[in-house]
């Protein structure tokens, strides 16, 4: 059976973000799980605020090529979303956006998000841990066609969720990430 390859995506450049360390603790948990993981920063994809004329003129930009390619050579895709007025942030909607208008030869528009599965995670300060921003990835997801596993991760005080080796304290947490990693990994195999 092939060991799937997970892509993970925190949607955050914020220095010190507790998306991006919640996305490396994720990543080390699929890296004990045995597969194969790759913990990628937006800011190696730097995409202008998606315009329909820009698009018309230049076409999709390499980077929003690249970001698909790189969701591509991967069997399933984990993304960490930091919560903005109970929504995503602009930086995630914005990359989902240019790359479903990418097209690739012989590839349906969109493909990359039918053929492998998603999960979804959130880190916040408050006590919903960004609840909302799930509620709204998942519906982009969907729209998108994707296949979203049920499990999820909404990480609440995320400022003190960590002890000084960088591991989540809490157990429910502990036990919330590990349930999602198995189910992206199990629904990734299936979908190979
Ligand atoms: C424009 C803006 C809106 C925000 N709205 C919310 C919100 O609706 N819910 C919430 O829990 N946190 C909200 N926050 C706080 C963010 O969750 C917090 O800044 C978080 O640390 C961002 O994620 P990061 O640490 O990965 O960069 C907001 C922050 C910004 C900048």
């Amino acid at each position: 059976m092939t060991a799937p390859r997970i892509l993970v995506i925190p949607g955050s450049l914020r220095t010190g973000s507790h998306n991006v360390r919640l996305a490396a603790a994720a990543a080390h948990e699929f890296a004990q799980a045995g597969v194969g993981v790759t913990r990628i920063s937006l800011a190696d994809f730097p995409l202008p605020l998606y315009d329909g004329d820009l698009q018309a003129k230049s076409g999709v930009p390499k980077q929003a090529v690249n970001l698909k390619r790189m969701m591509g050579t991967h069997h399933g895709v984990l993304i960490v979303t930091p919560e903005y007025n109970a929504s995503v942030p602009p930086l995630l909607k914005n990359a989902i956006d240019w790359v479903t208008r990418v097209q690739e030869p012989q590839e349906a528009r969109g493909q990359v998000f039918r053929e492998r599965p998603f999960a979804i995670a959130a880190a916040s300060e408050g006590r919903l841990g960004g609840t909302r921003a799930l509620a709204a990835l998942r519906l982009i997801l969907s729209a998108c066609q994707a296949t979203v596993i049920a499990s999820q991760l909404a990480l609440s005080f995320a400022d003190q969720a960590y002890d000084e080796m960088d591991r989540l304290k809490n157990p429910a947490d502990t036990e919330a990430l590990k349930a999602l990693v198995r189910q992206l990994i199990d629904v990734s195999q299936r979908m190979i």
